[in-house]
């Protein structure tokens, strides 16, 4: 009898179609350089406080500075340059940076960079033009992408003007794969404002993606430009709500970049500082560290705080109760520790009580509990280092008008370890 066999040329067909759709699956979830931003990224970005004013003396100046102010040395590594670096396209397309403004070249400021133990990052767009009107890489994406691996690039921030009629995820899947094809590890910073709900799709293709508009150095305010808005700190606190599930290692909302020292009371600028730690957002300066005061670089660089944002587990942290203008939150933290923080919104000074006791904390996200009755904390204020307690007492202290009581919660006897 003449046995059956399947033809060779059919087995072929369907392996080969199994293959395609195994890659396929295993791009979905393994689409990018896997190590990066494990931690929310931590660097300063040139928008907020210089605009389309940037040169190279600048960001060599500001390389500089970071390490001079011991920014780098709690952990700040990317300096950013955003819009307004560029020059024309030359002959064969290739984006080169404004030769006026970069007289030396991009090489050269990523090695004057590197050497400093910094990483250099840099801006485009995914439609025709920047926001500020220069040569955006709608049709250049793998061609940008090579160039930018070239001259030694280690963070692209990605914007979203001039894209009408793109798809989102599309454009920066595209952006994406023209990173790893050229072959040198970039953090992707995803930058559509949040327009397309990048929490669903983002989390494969970028370490980072915006959730809002801009922010605006205000504390409690909407800026009207016209057409769009941008936003004070609390408006933008407000919009992350609903967003804590999306991040992780690897993966961060981002709230925008930092306004500390840009104009803010020093109570609001401490205020921002410590909810952009809690919310576990990337730590990104947006002022002028050449000139900077001492209290903004003392802001800036609270170990404590930084610590607290920059925890191993990755977890944002979660708004437990709001009264009276007061609103309570917690960050879980690896070790069974805990942040908490105060925002006073208040345009008054307000007092805050807070009997541990009476207080249950549960979080569904994280599977963490707190019984204050079962379990004994001590806790640490991160900004008056004199003021510590524990949580047998209460807490009953008046909080500045748009300031902050910030604390770490660990577990009772662990201090000394
Ligand atoms: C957009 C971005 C900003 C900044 C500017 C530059 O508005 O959201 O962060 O990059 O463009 O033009």
């Amino acid at each position: 009898m003449k046995s059956i066999h399947t033809p060779y040329y059919v087995l072929h067909i369907v392996t080969s179609l199994l293959s395609v759709l195994l890659l396929l699956g295993i791009n979905a979830n393994a689409q990018k350089f896997e190590h990066l931003a494990q931690t929310p990224p931590m660097g300063w970005n040139s928008w907020n406080h210089f605009g389309c004013n940037v040169d190279e003396k600048l960001i060599r100046a500001t390389a500089d500075a970071m390490v001079k102010s011991g920014m780098k040395a709690v952990g700040y590594e990317y300096v950013n340059i955003d819009d307004c670096w560029h020059g024309e396209r030359d002959k064969q397309g290739n984006i080169q940076a404004d030769p006026k403004r970069f007289p030396s070249g991009m090489k050269a400021l990523a090695d004057y960079v590197h050497k400093k133990g910094l990483k250099l990052g840099i801006y485009s767009d995914a439609g025709w033009t920047t926001c500020g009107g220069k040569p955006g890489s709608r049709g250049y994406e793998f061609q940008d992408a090579r160039r930018y691996a070239e001259w030694g690039i280690d963070y692209l921030k990605y914007d979203w003007c001039a894209t009408e009629g793109l798809n989102a995820e599309g454009a920066y899947m595209t952006i994406n794969r023209a990173i790893r094809e050229a072959g040198r590890p970039m953090v992707l910073s995803i930058c559509e404002w949040g327009d397309n709900d990048p929490w669903e799709w983002a989390a494969p293709l970028g370490q980072l993606w915006r959730t809002t508009g801009d922010i605006y150095a205000c504390f409690d305010c909407e800026y009207d430009h016209g057409t769009w808005s941008s936003w004070g700190v609390l408006q933008i606190l407000d919009m992350q709500d609903g967003l804590r599930q999306y991040a992780g290692p690897g993966q961060w909302n981002d709230p925008d970049m930092m306004e500390v020292g840009n104009g803010m009371t020093q109570e609001e600028d401490r205020a921002h500082f410590s909810m952009w730690a809690m919310l576990a957002a990337p730590l990104i300066a947006g002022n002028d560290l050449r000139n900077m005061s001492k209290q903004t670089t003392e802001i800036l660089t609270n170990k404590a705080v930084i610590a607290v944002n920059q925890d191993k587990l990755g977890i944002q942290g979660f708004k437990y109760k709001a009264k009276k203008g007061l609103e309570v939150w917690f960050k879980p933290l690896a070790n069974g520790e805990w942040a908490m923080a105060v925002l006073n919104r208040n345009n008054h000074d307000s007092k805050f009580e807070f009997r541990f006791r009476h207080e249950q904390v549960s979080d569904e996200l994280s599977k963490r509990k707190i019984n204050f009755n079962e379990e004994v904390f001590t806790w640490r204020d991160l900004w008056n280092k004199e003021n510590t307690g524990d949580t047998k007492a209460f807490i009953k202290q008046n909080i500045k008008r748009h300031d902050v009581l910030m604390l770490r919660l660990v577990p009772a006897g662990k201090w000394e370890r």
